[in-house]
């Protein structure tokens, strides 16, 4: 029998790459939602809905009569100054959402893959096992701990998978991520000022969507760190895309935090312990530079 999953935030990076992943796999059938007009060109064989997941009336319906057997909710409130500054409103996207996704969950006995963040922890003691305490100390990171929270203290099957620095490409992207904007810029010759007192282990969002699948196949439960192998300083990581680019370097820059002046608080060492995901997702990590060359190729096919 096909298994049918949904997919919330369908229109964002992970939410596409796994509209993809899924709907090229006999064994599923896949319902898709996001705000406003679906913006994936490259997937044919899935069902696209406009919801936005703050109506929970609409969203219980649907979700009633779709029946899914998983759900992976990718729909966030993702900009993290935005969330500083709009406090109100990430709750109601980061948390009050999940509130009638595990209302439906339970109801309906669905086994749900939330996406979570390295910015739930302080970044004072990187990198992190899953069990480590958070302590978020920005807007975003708290609200994504509160549904965290809502979520493990709940009687059902549940997956959150924490990860970090998410970078890839699918269609019609509604912002940029660190390598699409590093080579952009210096393709366009502009010097760009990258700070080199913060790390973080990127993830490559085709490693992200295939965790969320090892997940559902592996019935894997709880809490699980996902991300590339090795911690980088994102002035390193900028070095790297430059490298894997073939882009002149002397166009980066390296500042203190300090100067960067943002509205919302970053963590200087996150990173992950990946011991977990490689036991019990059977999840493999791999270097960021290798998977920066899986993304160069995606981007000469396309
Ligand atoms: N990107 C990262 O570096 C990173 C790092 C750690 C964790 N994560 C987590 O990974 C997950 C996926 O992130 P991503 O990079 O794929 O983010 P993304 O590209 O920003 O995608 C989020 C999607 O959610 C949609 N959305 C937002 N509010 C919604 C609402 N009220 N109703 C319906 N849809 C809504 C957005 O719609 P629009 O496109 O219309 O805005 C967007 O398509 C998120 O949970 C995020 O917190 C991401």
């Amino acid at each position: 029998m096909k298994q049918k999953v949904l997919i919330t935030g369908s229109n964002g990076l992970l939410g596409q790459k796994l509209v993809n992943l899924f709907s090229n796999m006999d064994d599923f059938v896949v319902f898709a939602i996001s705000r406003g007009e679906n913006r994936n060109d490259t997937a044919k064989n899935f069902t696209y809905t406009n919801i936005d997941i703050t109506d929970s009336e609409k969203l219980t319906h649907y979700i009633e009569d779709k029946t899914p057997h998983y759900i992976i909710n990718c729909a966030a409130m993702t900009n993290v100054d935005q969330c500083e500054k709009e406090k109100e409103k990430c709750d109601l996207i980061n948390v009050e959402a999940v509130k009638t996704l595990i209302k439906c969950v339970k109801e309906n006995s669905i086994h749900l893959i939330h996406i979570s963040t390295d910015f739930i922890f302080d970044g004072e003691n990187g990198p992190y096992k899953e069990e480590d305490k958070p302590n978020p100390i920005n807007y975003y990171g708290l609200s994504k701990l509160k549904a965290e929270q809502i979520i493990t203290q709940e009687l059902i099957n549940y997956t959150i998978l924490r990860t970090i620095l998410v970078f890839g490409i699918v269609d019609n992207m509604s912002k940029n991520n660190i390598v699409s904007w590093v080579k952009k810029s210096i393709e366009d010759k502009q010097e760009i000022t990258i700070v080199d007192d913060q790390f973080r282990m990127p993830t490559f969002v085709d490693d992200l969507a295939e965790a969320c699948l090892l997940a559902i196949k592996n019935k894997a439960y709880g809490i699980f760190n996902v991300s590339s192998s090795q911690l980088l300083s994102i002035y390193e990581m900028t070095l790297q895309i430059a490298d894997a680019f073939d882009l002149d370097a002397s166009y980066i820059k390296a500042i203190p935090t300090s100067q960067l002046y943002q509205p919302a608080r970053r963590p200087p060492k996150t990173g992950f312990i990946l011991d977990k995901s490689k036991n019990s997702l059977k999840l493999i990590p791999l270097p960021f530079k290798d998977r920066l060359q899986v993304f160069k190729n995606q981007l000469l096919n396309q």
